[in-house]
């Protein structure tokens, strides 16, 4: 048998900003890692479907840290802006990242 999401290690310290993280993939991932007591951000251009996600995260992982950053992919003025605010808002804690492709 494969590997699946139920052998991630524990992520307790690590902070992941994940584009895309409202649905799909980006959701999935951002569930597990914060199942895995991760810190999880997820950079979404639509503040109200961000706001449904984190709702439905904190259900599956109740204890963890979750918030929402505004990113539009594209607009470079918007990735620009949410670079600077996640420098200032989280780099004590961000350790590594999930970015969309
Ligand atoms: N972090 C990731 O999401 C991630 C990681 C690895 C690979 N991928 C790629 O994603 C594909 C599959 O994705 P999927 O099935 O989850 O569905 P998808 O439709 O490809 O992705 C949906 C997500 O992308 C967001 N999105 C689309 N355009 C955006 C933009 N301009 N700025 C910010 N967010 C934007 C959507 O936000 P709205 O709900 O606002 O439309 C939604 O959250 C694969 O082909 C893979 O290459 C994604």
């Amino acid at each position: 048998m494969g590997w699946t999401a139920a052998q991630t290690p524990d992520q307790h310290g690590r902070t992941f900003l994940i584009t895309g993280g409202n649905s799909g993939i980006g959701f999935e991932a951002a569930r597990v890692l914060a199942e895995h007591s991760a810190e999880v951000i997820l950079a979404c251009r639509s503040a109200d479907k961000a706001q449904q996600a984190l709702e439905t995260l904190r259900k599956y992982a109740p204890a963890a840290r979750t918030s929402f950053l505004q990113l539009d992919l594209a607009d470079l003025s918007s990735i620009k802006r949410a670079a600077q605010e996640a420098k200032e808002r989280f780099k004590r804690s961000m350790s590594s990242s999930i970015m969309r492709v």
